[in-house]
């Protein structure tokens, strides 16, 4: 998989290429990044590739010339493009999984206000949010998406820690142990110390119902509408649900 990667500040990007896991991804070819200086693309002295908005306001936003160059010179028109704003529609792990089949992806870092409309209008990125605060740049919103996908593709991290992590069954994930069995007075629950696989497993999906209904309740009711989850989950999202309303939750 490759990701075209078009900023203004291709420095940013140093300590993400560093990370472990990503390092591994290219050195092993299972991706390329490619960081393309948006600045190369603008013909005055300056490399000026912002500029005042019109109709007045504050801030500057992202001048289409070089932009449109960038995109053009890696052939964009027509591929996934994908551009981080907040007024994109909320990234979450199913588009990561989508994102991850793609064997291109172009990605436009907008900086200050924004980007001009037209590069929208003409490119049809994919407007992509994510979350619902303001950053002062895409670009540590294009790390993420990035991480979220790199991760995800074959041999890049052990299938088996991808199923029982977050989200892979629409659940928040159960919580973990290590040695030792007591700290600070603290032990781990001994049903994780028992051996009994089946035991382990009933108590790790209670534990993740019970801290999704607590602490996202919308994502309960996404699965609950989903005719693709197990009887098992349901039924378990069930009982809880039904404990709670006599018991509350301990
Ligand atoms: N750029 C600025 N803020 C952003 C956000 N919340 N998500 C994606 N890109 C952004």
């Amino acid at each position: 998989m490759i990701f075209q990667i078009i900023t203004l500040f291709p420095d940013f990007f140093k300590g993400f290429l560093e990370n472990t896991i990503i390092s591994r991804a290219l050195s092993s070819n299972k991706v390329r990044i490619n960081l393309i200086d948006c600045r190369n693309f603008t013909k005055d002295k300056y490399r000026s590739c912002d500029d005042y908005t019109y109709g007045g306001g504050a801030g500057m936003i992202i001048k289409p010339e070089p932009l449109a160059l960038a995109l053009d010179s890696i052939q964009a028109k027509g591929k996934k493009i994908v551009y981080p704003t907040p007024l994109g529609v909320v990234y979450n792990q199913k588009m990561a999984y989508e994102y991850a089949e793609i064997k291109e992806i172009v990605i436009i870092c907008g900086r200050y206000e924004g980007i001009d409309q037209r590069i929208i209008d003409l490119y049809k990125p994919d407007e992509v949010s994510i979350g619902d605060y303001i950053l002062s740049g895409s670009e540590p919103a294009a790390s993420v998406i990035m991480d979220s996908v790199i991760r995800l593709l074959p041999g890049v991290i052990k299938g088996e820690s991808l199923k029982e992590e977050s989200f892979s069954n629409g659940l928040l994930e159960y919580p973990q142990y290590t040695r030792p069995e007591i700290f600070r007075g603290e032990k781990v629950p001994n049903v994780l110390l028992s051996g009994h696989h089946e035991n382990i497993k009933k108590w790790r999906l209670k534990k993740s119902i019970e801290k999704t209904i607590m602490r996202r309740p919308d994502l309960i009711e996404s699965i609950m509408a989903d005719s693709n989850i197990s009887s098992e989950i349901r039924k378990t999202i069930k009982k809880i649900m039904e404990e709670e309303l006599t018991d509350g939750f301990n």
